[in-house]
């Protein structure tokens, strides 16, 4: 559909051109001139509504793929959810396999982010990205309403003014004065599409950038979430081995903390202040050394 849409472009163009020989050519009666001049014209209007056409075509286009570009972040998701998932059904059989089992993965499993929390996080990346669209375009899209405009209403208004200044009375003259609006709406059109192309440009320069950014923030979220589940697995390993370590684990294994200045201890000396003296230790004291 597109390249059909071109190729009329074109078409339009090409007889654009030829249509632009009508006032040179300009050498018949009145009537004949009446006719060269409306299909010079009608030529010309074609030519430019083709303009605003393709300037629509590349601005949606180029939407288009930035918002493609994007979404592409989807996998990258979906490969994050699956990742939980599979922590997920290897963790699952520790959990019946046996009570102690089971507590070494309760006591850890709270590291590794929830399915949620990854999914919202990269709904956010992702979202931060795709809502930079609309302002990607806000300086093609008012470029393209300034040319419209000016051919809706400055071109236009030229035209009837040549039409009333002229018509009958002279249409050597008159001739001429279209021409001239032609000439300037040409040179208009040209410093427009200028402006246009150095907009796009600018654009494109802030895809590369919003697509860093969106990658760079994706990352992250996989990163924090895959270095979790890894120091998750790691510590339930440690766990299973007997050997937990408890400094990550301070007030978890015990009510009764009894706090300790590191002068009270020398490794030097054999015997050394007893914590246990007159005191009620219960089923379970943990000593933090101050
Ligand atoms: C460009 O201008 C035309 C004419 O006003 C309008 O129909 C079209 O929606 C505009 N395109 C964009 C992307 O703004
Ligand atoms: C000249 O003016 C008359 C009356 O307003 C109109 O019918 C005719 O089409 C005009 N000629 C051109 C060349 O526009
Ligand atoms: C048409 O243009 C010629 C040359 O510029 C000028 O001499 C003549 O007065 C013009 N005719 C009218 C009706 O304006
Ligand atoms: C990944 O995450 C870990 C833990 O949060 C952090 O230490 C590390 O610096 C991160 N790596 C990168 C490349 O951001
Ligand atoms: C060893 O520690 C005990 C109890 O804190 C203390 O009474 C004793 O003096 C210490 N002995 C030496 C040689 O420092």
């Amino acid at each position: 559909m597109a390249y059909i849409k071109i190729w009329i472009f074109l078409a339009v163009l090409a007889l654009a051109n030829t249509q632009k020989t009508s006032v040179e050519n300009y050498y018949g009666d009145n009537m004949h001139a009446v006719v060269r001049n409306d299909e010079y014209i009608d030529a010309h209007r074609r030519h430019y509504a083709g303009n605003i056409w393709y300037y629509d075509f590349q601005i949606n286009k180029f939407k288009e793929a930035y918002l493609e570009r994007v979404n592409s972040f989807e996998y990258q998701k979906e490969a994050l959810v699956r990742e939980l998932i599979r922590v997920d059904e290897h963790l699952y059989p520790l959990t019946v396999l046996s009570d102690f089992s089971k507590a070494c993965v309760q006591k850890y499993k709270s590291l590794i982010p929830s399915m949620a929390w990854a999914k919202s996080e990269m709904d956010r990346c992702i979202s931060v990205a795709s809502n930079q669209a609309n302002s990607l375009i806000t300086y093609m899209s008012s470029t393209n309403r300034t040319l419209q405009s000016h051919y809706a209403t400055t071109f236009e208004k030229e035209l009837n003014a040549c039409k009333t200044k002229f018509n009958t009375t002279s249409p050597t003259n008159y001739t001429i004065c279209l021409a001239n609006a032609v000439a300037l709406t040409n040179t208009y059109t040209l410093n427009n599409q200028k402006s246009f192309s150095s907009q796009l440009q600018t654009a494109k320069n802030s895809v590369a950038v919003h697509m860093k950014t969106v990658q760079e923030c994706t990352f992250g979220v996989y990163n924090t979430t895959v270095s979790r589940i890894s120091e998750a697995n790691s510590r339930i390993d440690t766990c299973l081995r007997g050997n937990d370590d408890c400094s990550h684990c301070s007030g978890f294994y015990c009510q009764e903390v009894f706090s300790m200045h590191h002068s009270l201890i020398d490794p030097q000396n054999a015997t050394m202040f007893n914590p246990f003296y007159r005191r009620e230790a219960g089923k379970c004291l943990m000593m933090n050394i101050v």
